[in-house]
């Protein structure tokens, strides 16, 4: 929180942690698990290190049900190291950018090449289900905040890895696609807000991720990205939204969206 810090010298420091705590020096592969997403990390390999994310420098407390303050390290069965990040600190919880995007960097610090951010969000497409697990193309932020500090013209071109999304679709070829719309929350958008995303060319809505993308580009690592879509957003569903509707949306997925991530990660 310190804003003379250098935020990568924190992460720097996190990841020795990490690497300190769990005995393993590098990661391969970091995964950000959102909600809905859980369960996927017993499904990778063996859990060789739990590490609760008080014991790591920068991390602070989970603020919500459904979200698991732990980190862990996996070992896959073809020898990968995947460091699973069951920590993330939500733009909305007011802390400020550099503590959301942390875990990135401290991901990046850890060796990991590869930023597997999942999520749960609202669906703009009529057409999607609750429980649908959809890839992120690309997206729109519209937080109007950066995690880059300076004069750090960065390209985001290509930022969902079109590359990760093919080996993505070869495991699942119904996997659908579309634009993650970040919005700041914690509140869920008003219908015109839902039109709006829409009319921008929108198709998810959501309160985290895009940020975090921005600063996996700056740090050089290849970004995959998922979305469970939970239910439809507002306007587009007619029932009112509710977090416990979110939080169960996501149980029920739970298995199958585990499967798909683990057999995905499998093939990175
Ligand atoms: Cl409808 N909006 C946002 N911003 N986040 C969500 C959501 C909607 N549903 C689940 N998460």
């Amino acid at each position: 929180d310190d804003p003379a810090a250098d935020p990568f010298e924190v992460a720097q420091q996190a990841a020795a942690d990490i690497a300190r705590i769990s005995g393993v020096e590098r990661h391969d592969i970091a995964l950000t698990l959102g909600s809905g997403w859980g369960r996927a990390a017993e499904l990778i390999g063996e859990t060789t290190a739990t590490i609760p994310a008080t014991d790591v420098t920068g991390f602070s407390k989970p603020a919500l049900e459904g979200h698991v303050g732990t980190l862990r390290s996996i070992l896959t069965p073809e020898g990968k190291r995947i460091l699973v990040i069951g920590a993330r600190t939500h733009y909305y919880e007011g802390h400020g950018v550099r503590r959301v995007v942390h875990s990135v960097r401290t991901a990046a610090a850890t060796g990991a090449k590869i930023m597997v951010l999942t999520n749960g969000a609202g669906g703009v497409k009529p057409t999607w289900h609750p429980g649908q697990p959809v890839l992120i193309s690309d997206h729109l932020n519209l937080t109007a905040d950066s995690p880059l500090e300076g004069a750090t013209f960065i390209d985001l071109t290509d930022l969902y890895s079109s590359r990760l999304r093919d080996i993505a679709r070869s495991i699942d070829p119904s996997l659908d696609e579309g634009v993650y719309t970040q919005f700041r929350g914690p509140h869920y958008e008003t219908p015109a807000e839902v039109r709006m995303a829409r009319a921008l060319g929108g198709d998810i809505v959501g309160m985290s991720t895009a940020l975090e993308a921005i600063a996996a580009r700056e740090a050089g690592m290849e970004i995959l990205g998922f979305s469970l879509i939970t239910n439809l957003a507002a306007g587009i569903q007619e029932t009112p939204l509710s977090h416990a509707e979110v939080i169960e949306a996501g149980r029920d997925a739970e298995p199958v969206i585990s499967a798909l991530l683990a057999r995905v990660i499998e093939a990175l």
